[in-house]
């Protein structure tokens, strides 16, 4: 555990020392759960974005994208639930005058359980050696079963208390477990209070009579309210998704684990709208579809899993995650929802306007069902760094740091070096780049020894690197090194567009899930 905290804390040092993620505004000492995306991580995330972007819009052509206004008329908050129940609940800490969320709290003593029952069989695992049987020994040992009864009881009495919305009894939970704060190490709790999540501004000067509005906590209400525009405008036919990059606000009381969880962060979100009576099949299907865009990625299919669940929102039939293995543990990229038609009838309501579909086969009219898809992209860059990251030992006796990325979302594609300075490599170098720039992200690098220059460009996860030589000028060769293996072949100048450029495609993903 203790392990792979430090591995976590050694990623975000590496994605601000090597340009991918900045706390924000820094030289202020920077502003809680909010970062800005440096060089190398705005290309990553781009092609992030790229990548789930084609994946719906090129792919489905029944698929089309918007871009909404962050900015939306205050009412479409109150028609989707979140002016009244997009809470948080919240308990402070009268000595530390810290304030923390009481579910995570509790989150947190689940956790801590689980711990101990990992230590247990870990240290079971090692007197026991090869003979160890792991599932009998977590179903047998006293200690083992003791620990998980705790557990499980906990579980049982925080979900019905979830459930019933009673903040009481989350603070008698809090009381009971014997939590204490992390800063005063004291129980002196107050009681739980409902916070809301919306970040508020207005609109118009006072003068004018400003009105309150929201910065939107999620894109997918930009979607619904766009419904009848789309679907009348693209005269799109059932079933029809409408996909959405953009940026979606909260104020996030509990911001750990640096980019997991944000006050600014961005979704890229697609409402499916189907006919009533076959959202389950098709909430099925985009299971397995995003399941499959996720893996295509090569990080091994261990890495990933759903967690259905057992709780769902009064407007949904149906809803799952994919978790992802992060160094702290198994935990949500994405959400799919099965949200029936809740939004759009909510819409419907609050506005007074028709929104429904007339079906030409059926000759009927109807409130569609959606499916939605949601993920957010920072949790997918944290992700993919935390799997590309790796400290390799090497055959000489050196270590070195290389960002394993897929090639296809990688920030540069080809590094270009001439070998020294002078006899007209740099000159060829920069010949090379200018040639390929318009293919794919070329960078040219002159500086230090060719070692050097390699582990730079390791550290960026950059798959290839070209070395401009001598030889170089006389038979326009030039070797091309491979990132991962770091084994090196010499090609031909003319070759290295036809050699390179497929691998680092997004199109070479987007192959992989379009079977
Ligand atoms: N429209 C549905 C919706 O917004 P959600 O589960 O609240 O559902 C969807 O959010 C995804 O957005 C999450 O799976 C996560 O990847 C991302 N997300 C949510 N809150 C976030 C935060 N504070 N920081 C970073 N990403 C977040």
């Amino acid at each position: 555990m203790a392990q792979q905290e430090d591995v976590f804390k050694k990623i975000v040092s590496h994605c601000k020392e090597y340009g991918f993620v900045f706390p924000s505004s820094e030289i202020y000492d920077g502003l809680g759960a909010v970062y800005d995306y440096g060089q190398n991580g705005v290309e990553l995330k781009n092609n992030i974005k790229q990548y789930w972007w084609q994946s719906m819009v090129l792919l489905h052509e029944n698929i089309v994208g918007i871009d909404a206004a962050i900015f939306m008329h205050p009412t479409t908050w109150k028609a989707s639930g979140h002016v009244d129940a997009f809470n948080d609940p919240l308990i402070d800490n009268r000595d530390s005058k810290k304030r923390y969320r009481a579910d995570v709290l509790i989150e947190d003593q689940l956790a801590k359980y689980d711990e101990k029952i990992q230590k247990e069989v870990e240290k079971a695992r090692k007197r026991f050696g090869e003979a160890f049987d792991e599932e009998q020994f977590r179903t047998t040992n006293a200690r083992v079963l003791e620990h998980q009864q705790k557990r499980d009881a906990l579980h049982e009495r925080f979900s019905k208390a979830l459930n019933d919305n009673n903040l009481e009894e989350l603070r008698q939970i809090i009381l009971d477990e014997g939590i204490v704060c992390p800063i005063s190490g004291t129980r002196n709790w107050t009681e739980v209070r409902q916070f809301n999540l919306m970040f508020k501004t207005e609109v118009g000067s006072t003068a004018d009579g400003a009105s309150t509005i929201y910065l939107r906590p999620e894109t997918a209400q930009g979607i619904f309210v766009n419904y009848l525009n789309v679907q009348k405008t693209g005269r799109m036919k059932l079933p029809f998704g409408i996909a959405q990059i953009g940026k979606a606000f909260r104020n996030e009381i509990v911001a750990r684990q640096f980019i997991f969880r944000m006050r600014e962060f961005e979704q890229m979100e697609m409402q499916f709208f189907v006919k009533p009576g076959t959202e389950l099949d098709w909430f099925q299907k985009w299971k397995q579809t995003r399941m499959a865009w996720h893996q295509a990625l090569g990080f091994g299919a261990e890495n990933y899993r759903f967690h259905d669940h057992d709780k769902l929102a009064h407007y949904a039939n149906a809803a799952t995650d994919i978790e992802f293995h992060m160094p702290f543990g198994f935990k949500e990229v994405e959400g799919i929802h099965s949200r029936t038609n809740f939004d759009l009838s909510q819409h419907a309501k609050y506005s007074g306007k028709k929104i429904e579909y007339f079906d030409p086969e059926t000759n009927e009219s109807y409130t569609p069902f959606v499916i939605e898809t949601s993920i957010g992209v920072d949790r997918m860059f944290l992700s993919v760094m935390c799997h590309s990251y790796c400290e390799e030992q090497l055959p000489n006796g050196e270590s070195r740091v290389v960002l394993k990325l897929p090639a296809a979302l990688a920030p540069v594609k080809l590094a270009v070096f001439p070998l020294t300075k002078k006899d007209g490599l740099p000159e060829k170098a920069q010949e090379i780049i200018k040639d390929l720039r318009f293919h794919f992200n070329c960078k040219y690098e002159e500086k230090d020894q060719i070692g050097k220059r390699y582990r730079r460009m390791d550290a960026i996860g950059c798959p290839y690197c070209v070395t401009v030589d001598q030889q170089t000028m006389e038979d326009n060769t030039v070797t091309l090194r491979d990132r991962d293996t770091m084994e090196q072949h010499r090609v031909n100048i003319a070759d290295l567009r036809s050699i390179i450029e497929d691998k680092v495609s997004i199109t070479s993903l987007l192959k992989k899930i379009d079977k």
